[in-house]
């Protein structure tokens, strides 16, 4: 697939077909992330996946969200590192933004579709032990649904360009 088309086609998936996920499709899609733009490389992303006794007790804990947590095949969460410079912070939040971005592209290339989750259960703290995190030392930046897409979701539409691109003399 052309990276153009790619970057287009690319939809957040939530439907998912029962096919599992190959740990080596996966590791091959969470490689892509590591070669993210990253000022400074400090290699601010953390990758946690999640394993079934793992998820069954964060669903025990947020019972109203026991569909979200169980539903995709795979669940990775990313954090960042956090930095104790406020710029670095700051910029290492993008990196780990451009790190997602790639691992999506890389999945929706190899036919794996991805949503980018960031419920409110997902930022409190009682989630970051349940999953090995300490708050003061990493920020749950997304929970990564995995799965292979069960049909194509449509595309919300975009402003055009011209309405969001200003050109100074
Ligand atoms: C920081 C961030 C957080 C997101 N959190 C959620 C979420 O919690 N639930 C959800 O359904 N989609 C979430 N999304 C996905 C967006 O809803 C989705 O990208 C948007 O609707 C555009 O659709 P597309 O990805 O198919 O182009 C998130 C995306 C980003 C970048």
């Amino acid at each position: 697939m052309e990276i153009d088309e790619t970057i287009r086609q690319r939809r957040t998936v939530k439907n998912f077909t029962p096919e599992p996920v190959p740990r080596e499709l996966l590791e091959q899609v969470l490689e892509a992330g590591l070669w993210a733009q990253n000022h400074g490389m400090t290699e601010p992303w953390r990758f946690t996946l999640l394993g079934p006794e793992t998820r069954e007790a964060l669903a025990k804990m947020y019972e109203h969200s026991r569909h979200k947590i169980m539903n995709p095949r795979e669940l990775v969460v990313v954090s960042q590192v956090l930095s104790n410079d406020e710029n670095v912070r700051r910029e290492d939040y993008a990196a780990v933004s451009c790190a997602i971005q790639n691992i999506a592209l890389a999945a929706w290339s190899k036919g794996l579709g991805l949503l980018w989750s960031t419920g409110k259960w997902t930022r409190l703290a009682e989630t970051y032990p349940g999953i090995g995190l300490d708050p003061a030392r990493e920020d749950i930046v997304a929970f990564l649904n995995f799965g292979f897409p069960d049909g194509t979701p449509s595309a919300p539409p975009r402003k055009p360009l011209a309405e969001v691109l200003t050109v100074l003399p």
